[in-house]
């Protein structure tokens, strides 16, 4: 598998789908700030553990390809795959705002301003709370949910997203490389659900992709 990510990591990356400069240096800076800020800090919680750019660029890219409109994001951290996912949407017609769970309200207040810096606050709604406990008073429906926070709890909030998942819904997971055991139980439950095909793409820290198809 090292030897899988060495040989990805040296494919040249396609240039950001979305030509806005501005996000794409504030995307930039946020990578490199967030890099090295996880590389001083000791504590895990403390760390902003944002995805890896070619993961973000993916999740934008199947965003963007499969016309998703209705995203549910479960880990915002300081908003650094939020403001790929955000883009993605502002493009996309008829799309409505992302919505995205963190527990930490310093980290969203960061998020917030990552997100108004770059002028994607109107398609961002940040709510703050433990993400099983927010996930449950969520109306619904989505049609793609980005699972990035604590991966132990996620096959919780699964089962409250099944009746608000449209039917062709779209399942993406990070970490499912990094940490195998924690996810494992996602993992599972997803590949018991009728109607879903799915896979890891090894990319970053491994990408959980899980796909209903509706004719
Ligand atoms: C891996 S980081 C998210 C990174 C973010 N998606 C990005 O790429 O920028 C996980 C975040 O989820 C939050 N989190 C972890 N478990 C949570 C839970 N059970 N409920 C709400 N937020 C949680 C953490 O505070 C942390 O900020």
């Amino acid at each position: 598998m090292t030897r899988q990510l060495t040989l990805l990591a040296q494919i040249p990356m396609i240039p950001p789908p979305i030509s806005d400069p501005e996000l794409e240096a504030l995307l930039q800076r946020l990578e490199e700030e967030g890099i090295a800020h996880d590389a001083a800090q000791s504590e895990h919680r403390r760390k902003r553990l944002n995805l890896e750019t070619p993961t973000a660029r993916l999740l934008q890219l199947l965003i963007l390809a499969a016309r998703r409109r209705r995203v549910l994001e479960i880990g915002t951290s300081n908003g650094f795959s939020a403001l790929w996912i955000a883009a993605a949407l502002r493009r996309l017609p008829g799309a409505k705002p992302l919505i995205t769970i963190e527990r930490d309200p310093k980290r969203a207040a960061e998020a917030r301003e990552n997100l108004s810096q770059a002028g994607l606050a109107p398609w961002t709604d940040i709510r703050i709370g433990e993400a099983t406990g927010v996930v449950s008073g969520l109306e619904g429906p989505f049609d793609a949910v980005f699972f990035d926070a604590d991966r132990v709890s996620a096959p919780e909030q699964l089962s409250l997203l099944l009746p608000k998942l449209e039917a062709d819904a779209l399942l993406l997971a990070d970490n499912a490389l990094s940490h195998p055991v924690e996810i494992a139980s996602y993992i599972e439950a997803v590949s018991q659900l009728p109607g879903f095909l799915s896979m890891t793409i090894p990319i970053g820290k491994g990408l959980h992709v899980a796909h209903r198809f509706q004719a």
